[in-house]
Order: C-alpha cells, then sequence, then structure tokens
C-alpha cells in the first residue's frame, strides 16, 4: 500500500466529492491507494489535490500524421503535463467520419498506448460530414460527440452550408449527442481572405480571421440549438465578441457551453512579433483586452471548461511564411503551470481550475468520474523550455516562461505516477 500523507485538500465545490472518495481521507489529510504493488509513506505536505484532468480538446495527429505527433509521444505529454483523460478530435488524415475509421483510430490508438505502456483514458469525437450523416447514429454509443468545423481548419473537416448544418444539429439533438463547433464563419473568412493576399506576416491571420467572423458563427450555431435544442459545446473561445453571444445564449436558457484555450488566455497578438507563426492558430490570437475579459467570462460562468487545443505541426512546418504554415499549437504540457501560475498571480481560484479542467467537463459530457486523482505542487516553480517536452513537435509557445505550480503526481486507476 502506498500512503501519501499531510495533503492539502482546497475549499471549494469542485472538492467536495473528495469527501466520499475512495482513496482520500479527508479528516486525516491523507490518500491510501490499497491495489500499489509497492508499501511506503510520502510525505505530501507540499502537495494539493485535484481531480483527474481531462482535456475535452486535443489533436493527437493518428491516423496519418504521425510526424507531427502519436499516442506514444503525446500520452507522456498528456501525462506529464497532469492530464489522466484526453478528448481526441476527427480531423485525421483520412478524417474520423465513420464506424469504421473509428474502430480504425482506436486500434492504432491501442497499440500505440501499448507500445509505451502508459494508463492515459481517451474518448473520441466522430467528424460531422456531408457525405457521412448516417454514420453519427451507428457511432453515437462508441463517441464522446461530434465536432462540426463551421471554418476551415487544419484538415478537409468543413461543414459551411445551411442544409448540412441544420442536419448535424438536428441529428445530434436526437441523439442527445454534444455538438463541438469550431466557430468561424467560413463565408466571412472567404470574403476577407483576399484584402490580406499581399501580405506573407504571421500577424494577417488575426486580421483575416477576426473575432467578429468567430461571432458571427456563434450566432449561428446559437439558432441552431435554439430551434433544435441541441448540446452546443463552442470551442476555444477567444474574445468578447464571443463571449457576449455566448452570455446571452446562456441568459436565454439555451444548453451552450463555453471553452476557452491556455493560448487565448495568457497570449496576444503582440507576441507576432517574438514567435512568428508560432503564434499562428485558428482561432487566432486577439489583442490584450480581451484576455481579461476571459478571465471575467471564467468567473461569470460563461466560460464553462478549458481545452489545450494541443495541435502540433512540426518546426519546419511553421517557419513558412503565411498562409502556407499551419494553424495550431502544442498545449497539453504547459496548460496545467498556466493555470497554477495564474492561480499565484490571484487571476484565478484553484476551484476554478478544477471546475474548468474537470468537473464541468464531466457535468457537461455526462462524464463519469474515474477517481483519478493528480498531485500539484504550488510552489514550485520551473522554466518551460523545448529540450524538456514529451510531445513530438519539440517546441512550445511558452518556451522560456517561469511559472510556479506544477504537476507531481498522477493517480489513475489507483496506480501512482511520478512526474517529478
Ligand atoms: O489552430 C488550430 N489547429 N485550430 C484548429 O481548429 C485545428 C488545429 C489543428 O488540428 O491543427
Ligand atoms: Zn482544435
Amino acid at each position: 500500500m502506498i500512503k501519501i500523507t499531510n495533503i492539502t485538500i482546497p475549499e471549494g465545490q469542485s472538492f467536495e466529492p473528495f469527501k466520499n472518495h475512495p482513496y482520500i481521507d479527508v479528516a486525516q489529510k491523507s490518500i491510501s491507494l490499497q491495489s500499489a504493488s509497492e508499501d511506503k509513506t510520502i510525505d505530501g505536505s507540499h502537495l494539493t489535490v485535484f481531480p483527474g484532468l481531462i482535456d475535452p480538446h486535443v489533436h493527437f495527429r493518428v491516423p496519418g500524421q504521425d510526424y507531427k505527433e502519436d499516442w506514444c509521444t503525446a500520452a507522456k505529454a498528456a501525462l506529464q503535463g497532469g492530464y489522466s483523460t484526453v478528448f481526441d478530435m476527427p480531423n485525421n488524415l483520412p478524417a474520423c467520419v465513420s464506424l469504421e475509421r473509428l474502430q480504425q483510430k482506436k486500434e492504432i490508438i491501442q497499440q500505440q498506448l501499448a507500445k509505451v505502456n502508459l494508463p492515459l483514458r481517451y474518448e473520441l469525437y466522430i467528424g460531422a460530414d456531408k457525405n457521412h450523416f448516417q454514420e453519427i447514429v451507428r457511432v453515437k454509443p462508441s463517441v464522446i460527440g461530434l465536432k462540426v468545423f463551421m471554418g476551415s481548419s487544419t484538415g478537409d473537416l468543413l461543414m459551411d452550408d445551411e442544409s448540412s448544418l441544420h442536419a448535424a444539429f438536428s441529428i445530434a439533438a436526437h441523439l442527445n449527442m454534444v455538438v463541438a463547433v469550431h466557430a468561424e464563419d467560413e463565408c466571412m473568412i472567404q470574403e476577407r481572405t483576399p484584402q490580406f493576399a499581399h501580405c506573407h506576416e504571421h500577424h494577417v491571420h488575426s486580421q483575416i480571421r477576426t473575432p467578429e467572423v468567430a461571432a458571427s458563427a456563434i450566432r449561428q450555431a446559437a439558432s441552431l440549438s435554439r430551434l433544435y435544442g441541441t448540446k452546443v459545446y463552442v470551442l476555444h473561445v477567444s474574445s468578447i465578441q464571443e463571449l457576449e453571444v455566448i452570455a446571452a445564449a446562456k441568459k436565454e436558457g439555451l444548453p451552450m457551453y463555453a471553452e476557452t484555450s491556455p493560448h487565448h488566455l495568457f497570449l496576444n497578438d503582440t507576441y507576432y512579433e517574438t514567435l512568428g507563426a508560432k503564434a499562428q492558430m485558428n482561432p487566432p490570437l486577439r489583442s490584450p483586452e480581451h484576455q481579461p475579459a476571459l478571465f471575467q467570462a471564467i468567473a461569470d460562468g460563461v466560460i464553462d471548461t478549458l481545452g489545450s487545443d494541443h495541435a502540433p505541426h512540426t518546426l519546419e512546418e511553421k517557419n513558412q511564411d503565411y498562409p502556407d504554415s499551419p494553424s495550431g499549437v502544442p498545449g497539453i504540457e504547459t496548460n496545467l503551470p498556466l493555470l497554477l501560475n495564474a492561480y499565484q498571480e490571484k487571476k484565478l481560484t484553484l476551484d476554478q481550475i478544477a471546475s474548468l479542467t474537470c468537473r464541468r467537463i464531466q457535468t457537461m459530457f455526462d462524464y463519469s468520474d474515474r477517481n483519478d486523482l493528480l498531485l500539484v505542487d504550488l510552489n514550485k516553480t520551473k522554466t518551460v523550455d523545448d529540450a524538456n517536452l514529451k510531445t513530438k513537435c519539440g517546441w512550445s509557445p511558452f518556451h522560456g516562461w517561469q511559472l510556479t505550480g506544477w504537476p507531481v503526481y498522477s493517480i489513475i486507476d489507483g496506480q501512482l505516477l511520478d512526474l517529478a
């Protein structure tokens, strides 16, 4: 048996379930892992306990783009980042749009996870595609949700016509499936792109895909949710304009939920100057005034979750001029330290962090608690260094950032994983 003593259990709703947790003794401030093969006691006086983290939005690139990332490297990165569960997106090569492809994808993932013998839990999204609507009902029991790309991004999944969107939202509502939307208005993107064709610097990305481009798509998603009752999960919300639409939809009582991303919380469009294409993603970075609005939206409950949108591309790919440089940044290893560092700076509470990265995701997706735990050292300071990352792409937009608050142990399936 492994016993971890003197742990800190934070205050707040997100930590209430620990009162009935099979490994935690709240009064004793200890964790006991009966099924562990070793026998030892760990002094946890520097450790704070969290529920096992869930990343509801990752792109682990299998099948088809293993050269950017695979589940061997991604699982190491996810666990190192403090995550025990990930929900993976379907924009693969080929896109995951049918039961057959889903099964093939799962087989590869299983093989890769077995190869590294890592206990990462995962769920998969199915991609909405106008030629595969009949697949949605077939895959329903095996997927976490339906991903709809309303605007183009990495890969060829796109649903930019009205009738396809109506079909996807109504089918999902009928099946009680969450629709996760990449909300950018493709028509506006196409209209705006030619105006910037002469410029090959990465910052034009933010000028093409403006906050209004994103807000317009969210408005459309809200009206479909109103029409069909579809549960809509708006991914990577990045701007005040998007927040306004979501706040109004929530106020109206629509079943709309919102995610934000670490790059939108912690970076802004001034970073193009130093990061170039490493600051390019969809939706793009915004001007600095949007960042405090995102933090406020977390406090107000307008933002429900945080997803890393871990979207690795190689440096060689990123080192191209705009628009040849692909959009997307890795994030799963730096997410939690960024959040814990924001706690140190009094921008977030521990309860909010646990809600954003676990509790709210569990309720939204009706995803049962697996009793996984995470132990963090709130006072540990470390500098993000590309050389130490586990992700195959080997870089982070946060390289060189000194952060306070890092994961130390994960407990998955009753087994202790030492992350230090
Ligand atoms: O920047 C992005 N990269 N946004 C997306 O929607 C997709 C992602 C990717 O897969 O590269
Ligand atoms: Zn994404």
